[in-house]
């Protein structure tokens, strides 16, 4: 594959686009990250963005979301959209042209507790074990094929801040291998399921963490 122009699409702290910026110059990825992309002026992502001279883009309106991010992505040939923590629901326009480039990373064992505060959910069910996904997008939310997870166990002392930080870690560890996957072409998205390698694959595959 040629070389990869994306987009990363952020809302709030952006811990998981340095780690993909610092993945991206230890050579462990090789992407071309043309621009950050903010629904929010006051993203910490943003400042991240601009110490490293990559271009910030914030969105205006809303309400013209498929517009303007249409725009955006079109203008600067983005051929992968990493999402990492964006809050809003990305528009059916979009999800339809870039199918197969979307990418988002989510804060629990999908299919099990898809949307927001997992890590409260996950300790008032008495979950045994947590962690974090990389899938593919689709319409619906946190849905769309898995593609990589790790896990941790829970231990009875936890906290939501506990759970907070040990799955970060293993974002940090995960979403690089899955953007290393896309870059090499190895990863490919099908309506329900993904192809690894030429091989039909139902279910995400699994980082064990050491
Ligand atoms: C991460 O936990 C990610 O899974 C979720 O939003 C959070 C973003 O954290 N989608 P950060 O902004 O990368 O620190």
């Amino acid at each position: 594959m040629n070389e990869v122009n994306a987009a990363i699409l952020i809302s709030g702290f952006g811990s998981n686009l340095k780690n993909i910026i610092n993945s991206n110059k230890k050579n462990e990825i090789n992407i071309n990250i043309v621009c950050v992309i903010s629904d929010n002026p006051n993203a910490n992502g943003l400042n991240i963005a601009k110490n490293e001279n990559i271009e910030t883009c914030i969105l205006t309106n809303k309400k013209e979301l498929n517009q303007e991010l249409n725009k955006i992505l079109g203008n600067r040939k983005i051929d992968l959209i990493i999402l990492a923590g964006f809050m809003q629901i990305i528009p059916s326009n979009i999800i339809k042209k870039y199918f197969g480039q979307i990418l988002n990373i989510h804060p629990s064992l999908l299919p099990k507790y898809p949307g927001l505060n997992t890590h409260e959910k996950v300790l008032e069910n008495n979950e045994q074990e947590h962690g974090a996904t990389v899938h593919f997008v689709t319409e619906k939310l946190d849905d769309g094929p898995s593609i990589i997870q790790g896990k941790i166990k829970i231990k009875k002392t936890d906290t939501i801040e506990d759970l907070k930080n040990k799955v970060h870690e293993i974002e940090y560890k995960i979403y690089p291998i899955a953007i290393k996957w896309f870059q090499k072409g190895l990863i490919k998205q099908e309506d329900n399921f993904f192809i690894f390698n030429n091989q039909k694959m139902t279910q995400p595959i699994e980082h064990v963490l050491l």
